[in-house]
């Protein structure tokens, strides 16, 4: 293209079929096409004069996580072109490259922070209370535990935070037998992403017979995820239901913490 050349490199399934870069060669100029996207209309153009205007981890989460095998080959592709300035066809543009290469390393393999998730089904607010419990516990264990009510929070919000999430607790009521419909959806959503490297606990509230938690269990084991211990309470939970709920979730946050830290996932805050 007159004095210059642009070279195509394909990265099938980031994320489209043939979606490809284009390296503007010897100008250190890489257009990624949706790699390193994000979501947000700013008048910033650089994604380091201000990250908070871009939503960069929730882009990854929502558009690209459910490929992270073939991100993960495209990434080895954008070491070996080491660009001066990377150009994705979505939000911000990149000159902090090694910043940016790190936080893709650290969501492909799904290496989590010390942060907890809580993701709640509650109509009446009793599976919420012993969700809050369990977020207490977590809490002293030293994970930052986010709780999230599965009926308002979007799939941006529950991947981004499944992503970064060291353990995650699913607290769900029992509908007709089965997990609150948000649960539902958000199990769906995991099923998609195949998670990594978090631990899981399935908590909640029934009125005779549940089943909701024993849903969520077998699903998250049809995953072949670790589900490390469940609590099921009859009727509004009673003093001694919130302190073992709190108790669970400490135990599940420091059995993250020593799982993490045993396989050397770059734990960090
Ligand atoms: C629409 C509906 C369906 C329910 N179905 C069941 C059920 O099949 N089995 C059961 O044990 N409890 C059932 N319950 C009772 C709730 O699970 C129980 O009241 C629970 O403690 C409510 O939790 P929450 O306050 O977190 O919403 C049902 C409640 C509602 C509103």
């Amino acid at each position: 293209m007159g004095d210059k050349t642009l070279r195509f490199i394909p990265i099938p399934f980031v994320h489209w079929p043939d979606t490809m870069m284009t390296e503007l060669a010897g100008e250190g100029l890489l257009f990624t096409s949706d790699m390193f996207g994000s979501h947000g209309a700013s008048k910033l153009i650089y994604y380091d004069e201000n990250p908070d205007q871009f939503e960069l981890r929730d882009y990854y989460a929502s558009i690209l996580m459910v490929y992270s095998n073939m991100v993960v080959r495209a990434l080895r592709k954008v070491e070996e072109l080491s660009p001066k300035l990377i150009a994705p066809a979505h939000g911000a543009l990149h000159r902090e490259i090694a910043t940016i290469l790190k936080l893709y390393e650290r969501w492909v393999y799904w290496s989590p922070l010390s942060r907890g998730l809580v993701v709640v089904g509650s109509q009446y607010g009793k599976t919420e209370k012993l969700a809050r419990a369990a977020a207490d516990g977590m809490k002293e264990s030293g994970l930052k535990p986010i709780v999230l009510d599965s009926a308002a929070a979007g799939p941006d919000d529950l991947l981004a935070d499944t992503l970064e999430a060291a353990a995650v607790i699913i607290a769900t009521t029992t509908h007709n037998g089965k997990p609150f419909p948000g649960v539902t959806f958000y199990l769906d959503l995991l099923e998609e992403v195949k998670p990594k490297r978090k631990v899981f606990a399935v908590i909640g509230c029934y009125g005779w017979s549940g089943g909701g938690v024993r849903t969520v269990k077998k699903r998250l084991e049809e995953m072949k995820l670790p589900v490390f211990s469940r609590l099921e309470v009859k009727g509004p939970p009673a003093l001694e239901d919130l302190q073992a709920a709190k108790e669970l979730g400490k135990r599940l946050g420091e059995r993250a913490r020593e799982e993490t830290l045993v396989r050397a996932d770059g734990f960090s805050a």
